[in-house]
């Protein structure tokens, strides 16, 4: 008779026939860039992360590098706002800065992923551009986050990240980089994005929340999968080289249909709430930080994640909780 305990008997037998596993240089970890020089402030409602400035973000990248982390997203938290979010493609923001200086120093040890969206640049907080009512117009939204997007591949970003959720973002923005000569530069698509409550301590750490009303006009709504499928899809046809599913645990069932239907990479984005969800019960001892985590990050990779953005990222490379 089988029995299938037998395949489960010892650790050895479990370990060699484990089917997933997580590497080091499958996680990017998050970067919150602030204007200053010697700035490392720790955001409340994400312990063990920070906002810093440039110089500290250096030799945050070259510690993280000796750990094997080695991809980075970059977000920027400037001081001025504006109606029309101008700050995004400020040739010399923070966040050019940020990538032309670590470019500089690591060169292609590092991959870099710039976010591109406009809701950090906004006084209003909204991802483009507002009309009278309080609408986000779509495509006078992408002539800014195009702007955006070639002024972080100028400075040296190897990949852009547009998290904004407006409709032909991915061709827009391969149109104005191919029409420069940016040939080489990537697009990872945040395509299924899902208006979620999880990215609630992000909007603290990168003063992004909305100021009226939310995102539910342009980011997914979580009460069905087709339109996710259907954004993943086209966004494909747009040229994206790779695509994401966000945020990642409530959603792995998007993830694993995702897989599915694409054979281009495929991002999951770990977000802010389910990291400090974890990171709050991990420090009044109500769960076991570095085992939850390993589970949590291997059933995004079962789902069929490749790469994972998360914040755990140099926590897991630091104490070894991978190989
Ligand atoms: C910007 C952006 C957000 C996140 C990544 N890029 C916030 C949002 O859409 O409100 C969320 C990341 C996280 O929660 O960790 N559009
Ligand atoms: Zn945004």
């Amino acid at each position: 008779m089988r029995r299938p305990r037998r395949l489960r008997i010892s650790k050895n037998i479990r370990d060699s026939l484990s089917e997933v596993d997580i590497r080091r240089n499958q996680l990017i970890s998050g970067l919150f860039i602030v204007e200053g020089s010697n700035v490392k402030r720790e955001i409340k409602t994400m312990p063990g992360i920070y906002q810093m400035s440039m110089d500290i973000a250096v030799k945050e990248v070259s510690d993280c590098l000796e750990l094997g982390i080695s991809n980075f997203m970059i977000f920027g938290v400037p001081n001025n706002k504006t109606f029309l979010g101008e700050g995004a493609w400020d040739k010399l923001g923070t966040v050019p800065n940020t990538l032309s200086e670590l470019k500089n120093n690591f060169g292609k040890e590092v991959t870099l992923f710039a976010d591109v969206c406009l809701c950090e640049y906004t006084d209003h907080g909204h991802c483009g551009i507002l009309d009278n009512n309080g609408y986000v117009q779509n495509d006078l939204s992408l002539d800014s986050l195009a702007k955006a997007a070639l002024t972080y591949a100028e400075a040296g970003a190897d990949w852009v990240a547009p998290s904004n959720m407006m409709d032909l973002r991915v061709i827009s923005i391969r149109k104005i980089l191919d029409d420069n000569g940016f040939h080489n530069t990537s697009i990872l698509s945040y395509s299924a994005k899902f208006a979620s409550n999880y990215y609630g301590p992000f909007r603290d750490a990168a003063n992004s929340a909305p100021m009226f009303a939310d995102r539910t006009e342009y980011q997914l709504d979580y009460r069905g999968y087709r339109q996710a499928l259907y954004e993943l899809k086209s966004d494909e046809i747009q040229g994206a080289d790779a695509l994401m599913v966000k945020p990642a645990l409530a959603y792995l069932d998007i993830v694993q249909r995702a897989r599915q239907q694409t054979d281009l990479p495929l991002f999951v984005y770990n977000v802010s709430g389910e990291y400090s969800m974890v990171k709050i019960a991990a420090n009044n001892g109500l769960i076991d930080e570095r085992k939850i985590v390993i589970e949590n990050l291997t059933a995004m990779r079962r789902a069929g994640a490749d790469m994972i953005i998360s914040y755990h990222a140099k926590d897991v490379a630091k104490n070894n909780w991978i190989m």
